[in-house]
Order: structure tokens, then C-alpha cells, then sequence
């Protein structure tokens, strides 16, 4: 399993971009403008899981903004194919992610949310060392 940040989107990989996002929900949908901005845009990196065949069978992003406060990355979206799942492909996904920050240097600090029922992926950010912050997050349409 070879992961690697995505520069280019084939309609292939776009085509198990969009399985994974229905892994990941029942209410977005996958949409080839948007994954070809995350893919271009200087400040978010998609990271995609490749199997012996190339397919993708896993991915996170990595978001990077700077505030007055510092430099500050979020990790979202972090989804394995169901088939796949419980490999150590899930960690190794967010790894990748850390030491790219780390390599980088554009961030210090990052952050990241999930649901309380996502079970598999509470466990797994809690066992990488990911700190639980006392906070509310709040959201808004615009
Ligand atoms: C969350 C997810 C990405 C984890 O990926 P994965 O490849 O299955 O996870 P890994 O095999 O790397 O497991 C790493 C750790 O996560 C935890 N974990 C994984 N699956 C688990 C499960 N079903 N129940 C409890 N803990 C689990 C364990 O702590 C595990 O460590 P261990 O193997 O040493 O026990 C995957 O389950 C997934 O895609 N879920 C659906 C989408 C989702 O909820 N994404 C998170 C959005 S915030």
C-alpha cells in the first residue's frame, strides 16, 4: 500500500474519491470541481492510499491557514474503504499527514474533529495521541 499526496485526478481516481466519500457520509456527494480545487490549492493536501492495482482505497486532507495566533493545520476527511479497514491504513493515512506537517514546518499546532458515534476513529485519534479539547463547535450555513 503506497500513500502519496494527489497532484493530478484521473477520472478513475476521482470515481473512488467519490466511494469513499459515501463511506465517510450519506449526505455529501462527491463533486469533481471541489476535488480538483483541494488538489490545486496551495494551502490543502490530499493524501490517497493506493493499492497493489492503484486504486485508492483510503484518503485524508490536510488543511493548513494562519491566524494571528500561529500557524495551524486541521486533518479532515479521513476514510478507508470498509474492506480495507482495520490494516493500519487508518493510522498510517494520518501519519503521512503529520509528518508532512512536521517536514514542512506549516504548522505547529493541528486539530481535528469526529463524531462521538464514529467509534473506529475516536479510538484511533485517541491512540495517536490526539488530545480531547473541552470546546463547541458550532457550524453555519453561509
Ligand atoms: C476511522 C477509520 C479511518 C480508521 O481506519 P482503519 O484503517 O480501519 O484503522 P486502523 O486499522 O489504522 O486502526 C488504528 C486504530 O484505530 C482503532 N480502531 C480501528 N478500528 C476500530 C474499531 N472498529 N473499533 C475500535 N477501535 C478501532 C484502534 O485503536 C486501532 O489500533 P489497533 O489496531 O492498534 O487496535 C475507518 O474506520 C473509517 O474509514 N471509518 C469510516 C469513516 C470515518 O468514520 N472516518 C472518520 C471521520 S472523523
Amino acid at each position: 500500500m503506497q500513500i502519496n499526496r494527489l497532484t493530478l485526478c484521473t477520472d478513475e481516481d476521482f470515481r473512488q474519491i467519490e466511494t469513499l466519500i459515501g463511506v465517510l457520509s450519506t449526505s455529501c456527494k462527491a463533486n469533481r470541481e471541489i476535488i480538483d480545487e483541494v488538489i490545486a490549492k496551495e494551502d490543502s493536501h490530499l493524501f490517497v492510499a493506493r493499492n497493489e492495482e492503484g486504486k485508492i482505497v483510503g484518503m485524508t486532507t490536510v488543511c493548513c491557514f494562519t491566524i494571528p495566533t500561529g500557524r495551524h493545520a486541521t486533518i479532515e476527511d479521513v476514510v478507508v474503504l470498509p474492506e480495507c479497514q482495520g490494516t493500519g491504513l487508518g493510522r498510517r493515512l494520518v501519519e503521512e499527514a503529520l509528518d508532512y506537517l512536521r517536514s514542512t514546518g506549516k504548522a505547529y499546532k493541528v486539530g481535528l474533529t469526529s463524531k462521538p458515534a464514529r467509534v473506529a476513529a475516536n479510538a484511533l485519534y485517541r491512540k495517536m495521541g490526539f488530545k480531547q479539547k473541552e470546546t463547541n463547535v458550532y457550524t453555519l450555513d453561509v
